[in-house]
C-alpha cells in the first residue's frame, strides 16, 4: 500500500467542479492582481479570524515581514521568537532589520515557552511572535499578559493554524484574533491551500493595517506616489478565487484531520518509543502536521519508506542553530528542549482524505517497528 504524506490529488478530485469554475471565472475575465477575490477573500479571513482586516499578500513569509517593517525596527531591536518552527519566522525578523532572540519551546506541545519569553523581556524587544506549531495554538493569554505589561505588540505566526481555537478566560479565541496582526499561509500543503504561493495578514490595529496595506505595494496607495519603500506582496486573484472556493470545506477537512489524530493516538497508544501529539486541553487543534515524538525516529523513517508510507521529519535544526544566525552567538545546548525534539520529531500521514485501510496500514508498520 502506498500512504503519501499529503495527498493534494485526492482533495483536487472532490471539489474540482468548483474550484475550476472559479479559477476559470479569473481566467475569463483576465484580471490577475489584486481586485475582487482578493477583497472577498480579505474580508472572509478577517471574519474567520474574529479580526478587524484582511491584508492578502504574496506568502506567510511576506505576511510576517510586512507587519515587522511595520515596526520600524532599528539595528539592535529585538523580536522574541522561538528555534523551533520553519525558517520563515526569524527570517522575517531578520530581512526586516530586527535581531531575532530564540527562547525555548514546551517539551510537551513544542510551542513557545511563555515564561521564557517574559524572562527574555528587555529594553530593546519591539515584539513577541509566537508561532502556533502544527496547528496549535501558544499560550496566548500568557504571551499577551507579559506583552501588555511591557506595552510591546503580539505579532502571531499562524501560518500554520488557520481557524484554530484556544479556551481564553473560559472563551474561545481564534488564531488571529487576539495579536496586533497575523500571518497565515495559503502555501499548497496547508490546511488550506492555493495553487502556488499566497498569503494573509490578518489585523486588528487600524494602524497597523493601513501601513501593511501600504507596504504590500511598494508603499503608496496612490500610483506611482511613495510615501514609504515597500515591496511588492500582493496576492494573485487566481489564488484568492481559488481559496475561496476551498474556504466553505476548510472546517471539515480540520476536522477530518482531528478524526485521524484521534485514530493514531488510540491506535499507538502504549507502544513503547513513540509519543502521540500532546494537545493542551485548552486547545482545539487543526492538525496541519501530526507529529509524533519517535525513539530511533531515523530507522522508523527508514522502515516506513520501505514500506511505501510518507513521513517528514519538521524541523531537523533548530533556527539558532543555523549557518546564518551564527551571529547572534547561540551554541548547542542553548536550546535544549528544541534541540532534543529536532531528533525525535517526525510527521506521519494526516490529511482528510485518508482511508480507514490507509490509517491502520500505518500504525500497523510503526507497532511493528517497536515489535508490537
Ligand atoms: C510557521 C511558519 N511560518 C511561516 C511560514 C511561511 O509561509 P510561506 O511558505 O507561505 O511563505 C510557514 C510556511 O511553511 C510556516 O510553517
Amino acid at each position: 500500500m502506498n500512504v503519501p504524506l499529503l495527498d493534494l490529488k485526492a482533495q483536487h478530485a472532490g471539489i474540482r467542479d468548483e474550484v475550476m469554475r472559479a479559477a476559470e471565472a479569473v481566467i475569463e475575465g483576465q484580471a490577475f492582481i489584486l481586485g475582487q477575490p482578493v477583497l472577498d477573500l480579505e474580508k472572509e479571513v478577517a471574519a474567520l479570524s474574529k479580526a478587524k482586516h484582511g491584508i492578502g499578500c504574496a506568502s506567510g513569509t511576506d505576511g510576517l515581514l510586512l507587519p515587522f517593517k511595520a515596526l520600524d525596527l532599528k539595528p539592535g531591536d529585538e523580536i522574541i521568537t522561538t528555534p523551533f518552527t520553519f525558517f520563515a519566522t526569524a527570517g522575517a525578523i531578520h530581512n526586516a532589520g530586527g535581531r531575532p532572540v530564540f527562547v525555548d519551546v514546551l517539551p510537551d506541545t513544542w510551542n513557545i515557552d511563555p515564561a521564557a519569553v517574559e524572562a527574555a523581556i528587555g529594553p530593546k524587544t519591539r515584539a513577541i511572535c509566537p508561532v502556533h506549531l502544527f496547528g496549535q495554538m501558544a499560550d496566548m493569554e500568557a504571551i499577551m499578559a507579559a506583552a501588555r505589561t511591557k506595552g510591546i505588540p503580539v505579532i502571531e505566526d499562524a501560518c500554520q493554524a488557520i481557524g484554530a481555537r484556544r479556551k481564553v478566560g473560559g472563551q474561545w479565541r481564534v488564531a488571529g484574533e487576539l495579536g496586533a496582526a497575523t500571518s497565515f499561509s495559503f502555501f499548497p500543503s496547508k490546511n488550506l491551500g492555493g495553487w502556488g504561493d499566497g498569503g494573509m495578514i490578518v489585523a486588528n490595529d487600524d494602524a497597523m493595517a493601513e501601513r501593511v496595506r501600504r507596504l504590500r505595494t511598494h508603499g503608496g496607495f496612490k500610483m506611482y506616489h511613495h510615501d514609504e519603500v515597500g515591496i511588492n506582496s500582493r496576492l494573485d486573484a487566481l489564488q484568492a478565487a481559488v481559496l475561496l472556493a476551498k474556504l466553505p470545506h476548510l472546517s471539515r477537512w480540520s476536522e477530518g484531520r482531528r478524526k485521524n489524530a484521534a485514530f493514531y493516538a488510540e491506535a499507538l497508544a502504549g507502544v513503547d518509543g513513540v509519543r502521540t501529539p500532546v494537545t493542551d486541553p485548552l486547545n482545539e487543534h487543526i492538525f496541519h502536521q501530526y507529529v509524533i515524538h519517535a525513539e530511533q525516529r531515523d530507522g522508523l523513517q527508514a522502515h516506513l519508506k520501505d514500506k511505501g508510507i510518507g513521513s517528514a521529519v519538521y524541523y531537523p535544526l533548530p533556527l539558532h542553530l543555523q549557518n546564518c544566525f551564527g551571529y547572534l552567538g547561540y551554541r548547542k545546548g542553548s536550546m535544549p528542549v528544541s534541540e532534543a525534539a529536532a531528533g525525535h520529531v517526525l510527521a506521519l500521514p494526516c490529511y482528510p482524505e485518508l482511508s480507514d485501510a490507509q490509517k491502520e496500514y500505518v500504525a500497523a508498520t510503526i507497532r511493528a517497528f517497536y515489535g508490537r
